[in-house]
């Protein structure tokens, strides 16, 4: 697998004479793939039907002939403002009713039949035109879809396709009305034309009608992104991408995924830090201008999964940001390690975001590889010493993990909707696993719920899964050690009703739980063997053995066998005891980490990372801070 770098280019944004100097640049800095035109509709078509692509011919020609390689964006996240005017009714909806206008991006809801028509007609005017140009090599449908929350929309197009999509899944309102217990409240329905959307209701809609309408707008996602996927198959060879981001969970991925050749993510470790994950001020200080040490390497697993092993990185950020709470520069030397931390999970390419630092509109205070003026920004050496490492170091995949995680967007859908207490969020449930399996210095595979061959690995972690079908307990019947699965696992149907008999209800393990408790964010509850439990504990009853327990005898971890149950949330020495010791009895090698520093293994090479402000030896190195190591595996 050939591994390459590349940059986000917005040849509109710029005089035409300064295109071939750009891309020389690029070439010389050793880039060799350049995105273009994923926001660049109001140039393409300044008027409905007015189609203006000469621009574009010309600026992949030039990217082309200089030596890169062109990803195509279709541009739909952009819509141009005359489409307004044609289709006054294609904006999202807000959960308060309000319309999420024009004058940023994403302002279309997925639902809206004539935007539909509009992103199908645009995709297929560009596919036609460079679905066979030698330089574009690659497509990018849409741009990152959910982001500013927008999968979501309450409007009367989104109200009228959910109605059609109840109607195909559950063909009569008697069958809809038993599946979500309607009875209760008097909610009955008896035609799906009197079914609203789970907005502005006097209090909480009933959850199996907000888990419904979640399942339908990841759908809706689908769907759109189906129709391009197969529009510009029809005229092109070259594989398809899109570009996910961190820590979206609103429409179902692997999906997605499913429709595409290479999934491809977003990454903002300095942004992310600040705006989207929990942590003390004490962990936030200390990553500040490295970003968190885990949060990368999830979503790189994350997403080799959802590309079915293949994936790059779209978007990396260079510098500062715009849009995080405070925008740190990066430490010297993150904008090559976060690149080298991407290929050492698989990535094929690592594309920076952007070329040059735009001197207007939104994103002016946004690092790129230049500088507004072209001098080169600092990451700009960064990128061309990774692309001249890169030339050095032969192709690798990844080493096989020994320890896999299960991710199920749904899961995340529903403990949304009946979160029963403030802290349990099923994202940061699975990450926290995952950050304990890093630190013991584990490669760790994350995995579809509908993986159907587990055979491969000693440990998987199935973790807060709203249901397990039975195509999932098969599989997990196949963990070649030992599966764990829990807590808040198998305990609700698909409607997001308590199943009968009471979860979890594993094949072969006695345990039922009988309620389930969760805690205020600053109360957890001490284990026998140390450590502490937070958020969340399902109270069971037991036949099996129970390898962890409560000061006052609750258990916690249940089974000695091939399948065991954990009842709550571990602190993070709980965690590390537990995966210590069921690693120890597997004879998975662990090697305990500190600090900043992580590890990770390809085929070829082991790789460490010092995330960390001071220096941290591995294999006798030293490695500084922001340092990257790595020697044949
Ligand atoms: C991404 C987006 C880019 C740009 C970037 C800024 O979310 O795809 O267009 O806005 O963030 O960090």
């Amino acid at each position: 697998m050939k591994r390459a770098l590349g940059v986000c280019y917005y040849p509109e944004h710029w005089p035409e004479e300064i295109w071939p100097e750009d891309a020389a640049r690029m070439v010389e800095a050793g880039l060799s793939w350049v995105r273009i035109g994923e926001f660049a509709w109001s140039r393409m078509e300044p008027s409905p039907g007015d189609l203006q692509l000469d621009w574009l011919d010309r600026a992949i020609d030039v990217l082309g002939r200089t030596g890169l390689q062109v990803i195509l964006g279709t541009p739909t996240a952009t819509p141009p403002r005359w489409m307004a005017d044609k289709h006054p009714d294609m904006f999202a909806v807000d959960k308060e009713a309000r319309v999420r206008g024009f004058g940023s991006r994403r302002h279309y809801c997925f639902s809206h039949a004539g935007y539909r028509r509009e992103s199908r007609r645009i995709t297929e005017i560009l596919a036609k035109r460079y679905g066979s140009n030698p330089h574009v090599t690659a497509w990018q449908t849409d741009n990152e879809y959910g982001c500013h929350d927008t999968v979501i929309s309450y409007s009367d197009a989104a109200r009228r396709a959910f109605q059609d999509w109840l109607a195909q899944k559950y063909q009569s309102t008697d069958a809809l009305n038993r599946a979500w217990g309607n009875i209760f409240w008097s909610m009955e329905y008896d035609s799906f034309d009197q079914i609203g959307l789970p907005n502005l209701t006097v209090t909480e809609p009933n959850p199996s009608h907000d888990l419904a309408f979640r399942r339908f707008s990841s759908d809706q996602v689908v769907a759109f992104n189906r129709e391009q996927a197969q529009i510009i198959r029809a005229h092109s060879d070259a594989p398809l991408i899109h570009n996910y981001m961190g820590r979206i969970v609103e429409f179902d991925h692997f999906e997605v995924g499913a429709d595409l050749d290479i999934a491809s993510w977003d990454s903002y470790p300095l942004g992310f830090l600040e705006d989207r994950i929990e942590g003390e001020d004490d962990h936030k200080r200390a990553y500040a201008q490295q970003g968190d040490p885990d949060f990368q390497a999830f979503h790189h697993d994350l997403y080799r999964a959802v590309g079915r092993g293949r994936w790059w990185i779209m978007e990396q950020q260079p510098g500062p940001v715009n849009w995080a709470p405070v925008n740190p520069a990066p430490l010297p030397g993150m904008a090559r390690l976060w690149a080298w931390e991407a290929f050492a999970h698989g990535a094929e390419a690592v594309c920076y975001f952007r070329w040059r630092q735009a001197p207007f509109a939104q994103e002016q205070m946004h690092a790129g590889l230049l500088r507004p003026d072209s001098v080169a920004a600092p990451a700009l050496a960064e990128a061309a010493q990774v692309a001249q490492e890169l030339a050095a170091m032969p192709e690798a995949g990844c080493a096989a993990a020994p320890v896999a995680l299960v991710f199920d967007y749904p899961s995340a859908w529903a403990w949304d909707v009946q979160r029963q207490g403030t802290g349990f969020d099923y994202f940061r449930l699975v990450f926290e696993l995952y950050r304990g399996l890093r630190k013991l210095g584990l490669d760790v595979d994350i995995l579809p719920p509908d993986t159907a061959d587990l055979s491969a690995y000693k440990l998987v972690l199935a973790a807060g899964l709203l249901s397990l079908s039975d195509p999932l307990k098969a599989a997990l019947a196949t963990v070649g050690g030992t599966a764990i699965v829990g807590p808040r696992a198998n305990s609700k149907t698909p409607e997001l009703t308590i199943p009968d008999p009471l979860p979890p209800n594993l094949p072969g393990l006695s345990v039922t739980i009988t309620r389930s408790e969760t805690f205020r964010a600053d109360m957890q509850r001490p284990l026998k063997s140390g450590g502490f439990i937070r958020h969340w504990l399902d109270h069971v009853e037991t036949t099996a053995p129970v390898q962890e327990q409560t000061l006052s005898g609750d258990p916690v971890l249940i089974g000695d066998g091939q399948l065991r149950y954990l009842a709550a949330w571990p602190d993070e020495a709980a965690l590390t005891r537990i995966l210590t010791n069921i690693c120890a009895e597997h004879r998975i090698e662990t090697q305990p980490i500190t600090g900043g520093l992580r590890i990770r293994r390809t085929d070829t090479h082991v790789f460490a990372f010092n995330y960390g402000l001071d220096a941290v030896t591995f294999r006798g190195e030293t490695i500084p801070p922001a340092g990257v190591f790595w020697a044949p595996n």
